[in-house]
């Protein structure tokens, strides 16, 4: 009797459930945009983030590069077509002083990074390395400007260094330096983390501080005004959005941005392995990835007060997987291993963004190499691409697509305390016409079954991608750079405008049609 037991309990675990996940995706009347800016990247000086991740030096000859940006990165990040990318900081932003970074590299002060390891920062990395190295990745560059211990001169003058064409003592400066053109910049961060690292302020002196440094922010990009965000809550603060939201008027803030991370505790040590964990711990990651969508929908809830018309953005400029570091590394450093798990984080987020396109209209994924969440790791001349690097580049369909509005039944994901949904679906419709839906099985002990209704999709075939491993722990290393990577899918069937999808434990999953 118990034997039978056993052998019903083991074949369950391998059998697709019925599928009791239903989803319809209502393509009739969609307007609202996927901005490809929720697509963005981070890069602080932090760890190897800069400084053996993006840039190894203008005189290295064993790694390929371009002015000391390697090209193996370059290629990696266009590939997933990278859409903008926030930089110096971070935390750095408001230490650093940005003519520091300008002018014969020899002659640049060094200064100690304070925020990350106290390590030496002799900024041989600075303004013109990073806007060149963005025309050269061609993703649009995110400038983080420093309030915190910055001035309002200084901040103002960076923008007329990199947007002025010419006849401005800045724009001199600029082009003494090598670079005729302006960069026409038009994403500038106004401090980071106002609450915290970026000087500890209250949101109504914050507030009135932001006043005062985008008056001096003034210069258009073209025919448009330069897009100015405002150092945003952490998670569920929403006491920050509303005093911002109150203060500052729509006339001075093009957006207001949001930092949420995944993380157990934010004491030494509390944040668990990013490699070893329970399923529990894995559940326990998802449960703090999917506050997102409460978090998106509350902090929007209170911009629509002050502006019904969505005309200020909501921008998630920090946001991933925090774990302790991996073991014999710089605490400072912040470098970490990327699974399965990651993989089914970042799918579900971007999921949540673009339930949220209307307001969320740009995000920055923490960060792109070497640091927190990446999609990319290096070693010395060595790099590999992260579980969360392919979901990022299957995704990049919904990049400036319609959104269509998906209705989703899902099934609970019960694990231990945490009670999840066990599936996560979005849909998009792109200027081609192609109709893309892109599915996330967070349950990691059993595949999931999910029939989706097709309103107003005339498909005529399905053809897939997927990515997904044995386990959820599944990482890439440099001896196996390839253990988790895309492959085609063939587990969607579709019969009239209903869609029969079998999903694997702990997968994604982008459909086209
Ligand atoms: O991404 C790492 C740090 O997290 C950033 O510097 C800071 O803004 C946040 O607290």
């Amino acid at each position: 009797m118990k034997k039978l037991f056993i052998t019903l309990w083991v074949a369950s675990l391998a059998m697709p459930t019925l599928a009791q996940n239903k989803a319809t995706v209502n393509a009739e009347g969609a307007t609202v945009t996927i901005n490809r800016h929720i697509y963005g990247h981070f890069a602080e000086h932090l760890g190897r983030c800069i400084y053996g991740g993006f840039y190894v030096g203008d005189n290295n000859k064993t790694i390929p590069n371009k002015n000391g940006v390697r090209l193996d990165v370059v290629d990696a990040l266009k590939k997933m077509k990278i859409p903008n990318l926030r930089w110096p900081g971070g935390c750095f932003a408001d230490t650093y002083h940005w003519k520091d970074g300008i002018g014969p590299k020899a002659k640049r002060p060094k200064i100690v990074n304070t925020w990350w390891g106290g390590v030496t920062e002799d900024n041989s990395f600075g303004t013109h390395d990073f806007l060149n190295m963005c025309e050269l990745l061609g993703t649009e560059p995110y400038l983080a400007g420093n309030v915190g211990s910055g001035t309002v001169q200084d901040l103002s003058e960076w923008v007329q260094y990199v947007n002025f064409p010419s006849n401005s003592p800045m724009s001199n400066l600029r082009q003494q330096n090598g670079r005729q053109k302006p960069w026409n910049v038009k994403f500038w961060g106004v401090g980071n983390e106002a609450w915290g690292c970026g000087g500890n302020m209250k949101p109504d002196y914050y507030a009135n501080i932001y006043r005062q440094y985008s008056t001096f922010m003034n210069s258009q990009v073209g025919t448009e005004k330069i897009f100015r965000i405002a150092s945003g809550a952490s998670s569920d603060d929403f006491n920050w959005t509303e005093t911002l939201m109150k203060n500052i008027p729509g006339s001075m803030v093009e957006g207001v941005a949001l930092h949420h991370y995944s993380v157990f505790g934010w004491g030494e040590n509390a944040k668990g392995s990013a490699t070893e964990f329970t399923e529990t711990d894995y559940a326990h990651t998802m449960n703090e990835a999917l506050k997102m969508d409460e978090f998106v929908q509350k902090h929007s809830d209170i911009m629509d007060k002050y502006d019904p018309k969505k005309k200020v953005a909501l921008v998630v400029d920090e946001w991933g997987a925090w774990y302790n570091v991996e073991p014999g590394t710089n605490p400072g450093f912040l470098f970490q291993q990327n699974t399965m798990r990651d993989a089914v984080l970042a799918g579900a987020t971007l999921n949540i963004f673009h339930k949220h396109a209307e307001r969320v209209r740009m995000a920055n994924l923490a960060q792109a190499i070497n640091v927190l969440q990446a999609v990319i790791l290096t070693d010395g001349p060595k790099m590999l691409l992260t579980p969360t690097y392919h979901v990022l580049e299957m995704y990049n369909v919904h990049q400036d697509a319609t959104m269509l509005p998906v209705d989703v039944k899902a099934d609970e994901y019960k694990v231990g305390e945490y009670k999840l949904p066990a599936v996560s679906v979005s849909a998009s419709r792109d200027k081609a016409g192609k109709t893309h839906i892109s599915l996330v099985n967070i349950d990691a002990g059993k595949p999931q079954t999910i029939t989706v209704n097709l309103k107003g999709i005339s498909a005529k075939s399905v053809s897939g991608r997927i990515l997904t491993s044995a386990k959820v722990q599944d990482y890439n290393t440099f001896a196996q750079p390839n253990k988790v990577k895309p492959a085609p899918f063939s587990g969607a069937k579709l019969t009239g405008d209903e869609l029969t999808v079998t999903l694997p434990p702990v997968s994604v999953v982008v459909l086209e049609m």
